[in-house]
């Protein structure tokens, strides 16, 4: 029997009551939890939001998200073959499922147009 690993991840938008969604994806040792992410959008869900750059370099920080509640990096975080529980980071604004707004106040482009005169 192939090992699996079990992805659950809360689900949402800003103001919404928040949803769970349960997924299965075949795990194989080394794999990262984007690695899991990725597969589940491409082969279940491709309305699944999540952010990524850099995909394990360690260098973009836009996969930040919980793991069974501790802050990690989706890319460099371990798939393990157990139930697995996501969610977006609990002390920025939420935008979708488990992307949250990680640009400095001053970067984020609702501020940017707001400056730019037409
Ligand atoms: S994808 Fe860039 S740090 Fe994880």
């Amino acid at each position: 029997m192939t090992p699996t690993a079990t992805l659950l991840i809360r689900r949402g938008i800003t103001g919404e009551e928040p949803s769970w969604s349960r997924f299965e994806v075949t795990y194989e040792p080394g794999q990262s939890v984007l690695d899991g992410l990725r597969r589940v959008r491409i082969e279940q869900d491709p309305t699944l939001a999540f952010r990524y750059s850099c995909i394990n370099a360690n260098a973009c920080k836009e996969c930040m998200m919980r793991v069974d509640g501790k802050v990690v990096y989706a890319c460099t975080a371990r798939l393990e073959p157990r139930e697995m529980q996501l969610e977006p980071l609990g002390n920025k604004p939420l935008i979708r499922d488990l992307v949250t707004e990680i640009a400095p106040p001053d970067e984020r482009i609702s501020n940017t147009a707001s400056r730019v005169k037409g």
